[in-house]
């Protein structure tokens, strides 16, 4: 027999698909979010009427849906005019330097292989200019965002910024407006007057959810599972008290209520209870704490394993 056929049997006879779980989906409905979406648009809008929007400051702890309401404020503003606006989305954890950002904005408004911009060897300014006439000769409205903006400073010192926001006053042809995201709130303390300023020209805080507002979520969530499957009200509850206790966390809530339904399938049981999310959140507690105890030394390891022994 085919070792997968247990496990499998029930996502398809029930045709389930649990995509709208995880952190890839992008909900087109933002419960909860209403007013940080207005304040977004209401900022991005001036674009229409021939001014360049403010830059904006976005942050909040964790799971509070920042990237993805940007990501889709950002959607649906280049759905109003394909033509005239482009957005990218740099995601600084992964291009965490002045230099990665300006090649990948660069490369990003070329269409042609040779004119690709390495990721190594041109000195910064040929870098900028380029960069530059690539923007103007676009003539389209530029937002750039920058997920994760803390990351770049952390990495490069304070003035890493100055060069990457310049853009927006440089860019004379086209207009240029940056987003960053942050969690780390004590983040625009450690930024010097002239990044602060620009950066900061507006900003929007997102406040953590509590448990009846994460209940809101994964109740819109789990109606647009396809397929069936039964879940409690208690287990719904519980998985939106838990993400509200670990700081209002929406990412925690919908995975917990994700692996308590892969663990319901794979025990066989009929719906989802509460024990389904308590056996998810010891799971995904022992997955944090082993791939954390995983990734020490092995001098630390050793340190752990004494004060376990005595
Ligand atoms: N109001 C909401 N409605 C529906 N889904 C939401 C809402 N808020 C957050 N989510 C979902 O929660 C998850 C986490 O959201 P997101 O990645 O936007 O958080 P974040 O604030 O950027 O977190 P981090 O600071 O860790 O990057 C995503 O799957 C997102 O779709
Ligand atoms: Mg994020």
């Amino acid at each position: 027999m085919n070792p997968f056929e247990k496990y499998s049997v029930e996502m398809i006879n029930n045709k389930l698909d649990l995509t709208v779980l995880e952190g890839s989906y992008l909900p087109e409905i933002f419960p909860h979010r209403e007013r940080e979406i207005d304040l977004m648009a209401k900022t991005l809008s001036s674009v229409f009427h021939n001014s360049r929007p403010s830059n904006l400051l976005i942050y909040g702890k964790t799971g509070t849906g920042k990237t993805s309401t940007t990501t889709y404020v950002t959607k649906m503003l280049k759905e109003k005019d394909p033509e005239g606006i482009e957005i990218f989305h740099v995601n600084c954890q992964v291009f965490d330097s002045p230099y990665s950002i300006l090649v990948e904005i660069a490369n990003a408004l070329t269409q042609t292989n040779e004119d690709k911009i390495p990721g190594l060897g041109w000195p910064m300014d040929r870098i900028y200019s380029e960069l530059l006439k690539r923007m103007n000769r676009s003539r389209r409205f530029m937002v750039v965002v920058l997920d994760e903006i803390d990351k770049i400073i952390k990495k490069n010192g304070p003035d890493a910024l100055y060069v990457i926001l310049k853009l927006s006053d440089d860019s004379t042809v086209t207009r240029t407006s940056f987003i960053g995201i942050t969690n780390d709130t004590g983040f625009l303390e450690s930024l010097d007057a002239r990044v602060r300023s620009r950066l900061n020209q507006e900003s929007i805080m997102f406040p953590p959810y509590n448990a009846s507002e994460l209940r809101d979520i994964l109740k819109l969530r789990i109606s647009n599972i396809s397929g069936s499957k039964p879940i409690d009200d208690s287990a719904l509850n519980l998985c939106a008290a838990i993400g509200a206790q670990e700081h209002g966390d929406a990412r925690k809530a919908l995975e917990l209520m994700r692996i308590a339904i892969e663990v319901s399938i794979r025990d066989g049981t009929t719906k989802v209870t509460d024990k389904e999310v308590y056996r998810a959140r010891d799971k995904f507690e022992m997955d944090v704490m082993r791939e954390a105890v995983a990734t020490l030394p092995p001098q630390s390891k050793m340190v752990l394993l004494s004060a376990v022994v005595t």
